[in-house]
Parts: C-alpha cells; structure tokens; sequence
C-alpha cells in the first residue's frame, strides 16, 4: 500500500533547521526555527524546570494514566495564567494536549465537529503550519489582510474590511500576542474594535497564544486574549508552554473553550473525546513542572524572574538592529524592528535576497524574511545589518 503514497510538501520552517544543520560554514546564523537562544547559541533549562524536575524526580512514585483532559491541576493552573480572573473558571472547558501545536490541531477539529461550515478566517501572513492543518483536515479558509510590508505595521484598516465579509458563525484566528511571523501587534485599542466588529457579526473568535511572556510581561501579553474572552459569548483558545517555559520538546499545551452554559460541558465531553481519538491521554512531564512552578510561590517568582530576562534580552537585541540599521541606512525603514514584540520580525525582504543572505552571507531566516530575533548577538547584529543593507540596496 505504501507505493500509493505521496510526496507531502516539506514545513518550510523545518527544511530550514535542517539546512542550517548542514552548512557547515563557522559563521553561520541561525534566525530560522522559533526557538529562544541566549548570547552563546544555546537554548537553556529553565533555572525553575530544573529544580521542578528535582523535586518531582523526588516525589514521583507512579507512572498510571492521568485524566483524559489532563491533571485538572495544571489545566486551573493554566487557565489562571491566560485568562486570569476574566471569566468564571465555571465557563471555561479545557484539555491539555501535546504542545501548542497540538491545542491548535484540537481546537480546528472541535470546530469542525461543531460547524462543518464555518469559513476559519487566518491572518495573511500566520503560521504557515495553521494553514497546512487546516487543508489537511479539510476546512474551509480564508485570509483577512494583516500586515503592511512597507511600513512594518499592522494593516488594521485591510484587516477590518476583509472580516466585514465574514458570515455569522465563522471563526477568525487570532495571534494573542507576538504575532507570528510578522512581529506586528495590534494596539489595545484595536483589539477593542475588533471586538465590536465579531460581537456585531456573531463571528467566533480563536486565539492562538505562544508567546505570552515574550513580549511586554505575562499580564500585558494576555490583555488582549482576557478582552476577547470576557467581551464574546464563545472563545477558543490554543496556549503553548514551549517558549515561556523553554520546554518544548516536553509538547505541552492546553486548548480552552470559553462557553455559556450547557455548552460548557459539552465543549469538555467533546473535547475531552478528541483527545481519546487522536492520542488518549496527554503527555504529562511537561505538564507536571509547569503545575509545580505555577503553584509554588519561590519557583513562580523565580520562572517570572527569568522570563523577565529573556524579554528584555530580545528587547535590547530588537532596539540594538534598528539602531545599527538606521546608522547604515541613514534612514527610519528598519525604526519598526524596535516596535515589533516576540521573537519574531518580518523584515520585507524578497525571496531572493533571503536567499542570497543564506547563499552568499551563510545566514538563515524564513523565506518570507522572518528573523527570529533571539538567534541575534551583540556580535552578530552588526553582520546581519550589514549584509541586510547589501542585498537590500
Ligand atoms: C516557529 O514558528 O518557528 C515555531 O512555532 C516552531 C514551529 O513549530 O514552527
């Protein structure tokens, strides 16, 4: 049966790490996959995983199954830190799941058991992986403007006229923080509107939110997410622990549904079953430490304290390109690099010149010019501007 099978398109962001991998020049620069770095290349343990992991190490005496929807302790946990005190825990459904990838991968497929119809509205540019498993389950999808590539800003003014098409019932996915690829957020003010535009179209809002922490502090990251919840009668919302927590290959995650009544119970029946469908019971490692930190209060400060430090690393790092770039351009259009957030900025560069930065400069970003910001150093911002300025002049 398996000749039958076919080539499937390779995950561009993949192809790159791979790539990267490969080339075996000393100087290269990774600024492809979003994986958080210090100054040195490495990605660390955090100093709270770490010691969490003692301790469990310590405590642990079983290895039987958790719930199926996860330890109801790390999905309160969780819920807390997304959503605060924004709505009642009572409204909120939840199952921890495989990484945010695989929130994400449940929550489309809880939409489509729900409303096989429903157009899913994707910003243009996301995540290129939102859309692959979008077309590979099927699902019915559109894009609404996003991003003003000259001027490195959210493209608010496209993106409100593309959703005024939407039909009642259709979803729009929605970056909580951070956007990726972009880097380009939306202002408090506009996610206020935004708001009114779902609430007056009765459009179904999912919030895909990875990054909380990385771009102005925890709260402000899940400002935007606790509005939209707390204002809509239904919200999605897929969170990941990979980055804030640097655990990524530990996959762990949590899909929450925000509902009304009855369909509180029935949003944690199904979902609850899609984990039994696609892989039973979710991982737990991963899970269990974010649970002891959330719950401890020297741990908590300790994780927040190095989250912290990592924010204001990428920030430095953000103002310290622009800067260097203004000084080599004489001239503001790399100024919105210092106003982006997360780990990620698209720089506007063409494919080509994306291509000959890794052919001929041996450094590596997204095709579409998405520079993982943490890939950067003090020593290494001076040769990305300089070659961003050769292949861009
Ligand atoms: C990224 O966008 O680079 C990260 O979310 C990693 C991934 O799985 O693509």
């Amino acid at each position: 049966m398996f000749e039958a099978l076919q080539e499937q398109p390779k995950d561009k962001i993949l192809a790159l790490m791979q790539m990267y991998r490969d080339d075996p020049r000393m100087t290269k620069i990774d600024l492809g996959v979003g994986v958080y770095k210090n100054a040195d290349g490495h990605t660390p343990i955090m100093r709270a995983v770490k010691t969490a992991e003692q301790q469990w190490w310590n405590r642990e005496d079983t290895k039987t199954y958790v719930g199926l929807a996860g330890d109801p302790a790390f999905n309160d946990a969780m819920v807390d830190l997304v959503l605060s005190d924004s709505v009642m825990r009572d409204n909120v459904a939840s199952i921890a799941t495989p990484g945010g990838t695989g929130a994400v991968r449940q929550g489309f497929e809880l939409i489509r058991m729900a409303s096989s119809k429903a157009v899913i509205w994707v910003s243009d540019p996301t995540w290129p992986n939102h859309i692959s498993i979008l077309k590979y389950l099927g699902m019915p999808t559109r894009t609404y403007r996003y991003f003003n590539a000259q001027t490195g800003t959210v493209n608010f003014e496209g993106m409100r006229q593309d959703l005024s098409e939407a039909k009642p019932g259709d979803v729009v996915l929605l970056h909580g923080c951070c956007h990726n690829p972009t880097g380009a957020n939306l202002t408090m003010d506009q996610w206020g509107q935004l708001v009114t535009l779902m609430q007056d179209k009765d459009l179904k809002p999912m919030i895909d939110i990875a990054y909380q922490g990385f771009g102005d502090g925890l709260d402000e990251d899940a400002a935007a997410t606790r509005l939209v919840a707390s204002s809509l009668p239904e919200t999605l919302i897929a969170a990941s622990c990979s980055k804030n927590f640097g655990i990524y290959r530990e996959r762990t995650g949590i899909l929450m549904a925000v509902a009304q009544g009855e369909s509180v119970k029935m949003a944690q029946d199904n979902m609850a079953f899609l984990n039994r469908q696609n892989y039973s019971f979710p991982p737990d490692h991963g899970a269990r430490l974010v649970t002891l930190i959330l719950s401890d209060d020297n741990l908590r400060a300790d994780w927040q304290a190095e989250l912290k430090d990592v924010r204001n690393g990428m920030l430095r790092l953000r103002t310290a390109l622009a800067g260097e770039l203004k000084r080599l351009t004489n001239s503001d259009r790399f100024d919105f690099l210092a106003n982006h957030r997360g780990m990620f900025s698209r720089l506007g560069l063409t494919t080509d010149q994306v291509e000959t930065l890794r052919s001929d400069h041996a450094i590596y970003m997204v095709g579409d010019s998405r520079i993982n910001i943490a890939g950067l150093n003090d020593d290494t911002i001076p040769v990305l501007a300089k070659a961003i300025v050769k292949v861009a002049s």
